[in-house]
């Protein structure tokens, strides 16, 4: 069994959703003690965004042409995309921001969605290549979005990752929420209580 732990936060020991997934990989850990665990600190090691450097060898080029930064990057993809599939649990802590996702998360997602290993387009429509692993997102949100009508509209974190990890071909995909934090001391703390219930059974694997 190995589990991969990913933090995308950039708020280090006061992030909540650092705090949540330290609580999820620890319970876990517990239940699997003979688990590998990685772990992935997407702010201390955020890959770069795309550029031509990390996406020339996907341009036809064969290895052989690659200059020693193409292939310094697309080593980089290589590492971060094989770790992802050998996965079986992926636990991601992932704040929203601005409504979607922090940058350094959304550069990893662009690094391990690769087709011909995490995903195919086929005749009937694309396939989704990394099925049969378990997704537990810890968000994390200042404000209310969930059940509430401007949720469609305003809600590119859950529903996003929810599309993105559907589309690489995962069923299991777990959502544990702790929102409103932004709305005061007692509703942070009770936002953080209810997800750590909540997390009991998500990591029940
Ligand atoms: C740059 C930035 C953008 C944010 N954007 C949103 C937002 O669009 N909606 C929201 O509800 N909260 C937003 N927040 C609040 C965070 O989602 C909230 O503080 C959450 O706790 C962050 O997770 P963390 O504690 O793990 O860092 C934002 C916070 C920051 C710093």
């Amino acid at each position: 069994m190995k589990f991969l732990h990913i933090d995308s936060s950039p708020l280090g020991s006061n992030s909540v959703s650092r705090q949540l997934t330290a609580h999820a990989v620890g319970a876990l850990k517990t239940a699997h003690p003979e688990a590998q665990i990685d772990y992935l600190d997407l702010v201390e090691h955020a890959p770069s965004h795309l550029n031509l450097n990390s996406l020339g060898f996907r341009l036809g080029t064969t290895a052989a042409d690659l200059t020693p930064v193409q292939r310094e990057e697309n080593d980089i993809s290589e590492r971060l995309v094989q770790q992802f599939i050998d996965a079986n649990v992926v636990v991601i802590g992932a704040p929203m921001y601005n409504f979607s996702v922090p940058t350094q998360l959304k550069a990893w997602m662009d690094r391990i969605a690769q087709a011909g290993r995490t995903f195919q387009y086929t005749a009937e429509g694309p396939k989704g290549l990394a099925g049969g692993k378990t997704v537990i997102v810890v968000s994390t949100r200042g404000g209310f979005y969930f059940g509430k009508p401007h949720e469609p509209m305003m809600d590119h974190q859950e529903a996003y990752l929810k599309g993105f990890f559907g589309f690489l071909g995962i069923t299991d995909i777990r959502i544990v929420r702790a929102e409103g934090l932004g709305t005061g001391e007692s509703a942070k703390a009770e936002a953080i209580t209810n997800a750590e219930t909540s997390l009991a059974s998500a990591v029940t694997i």
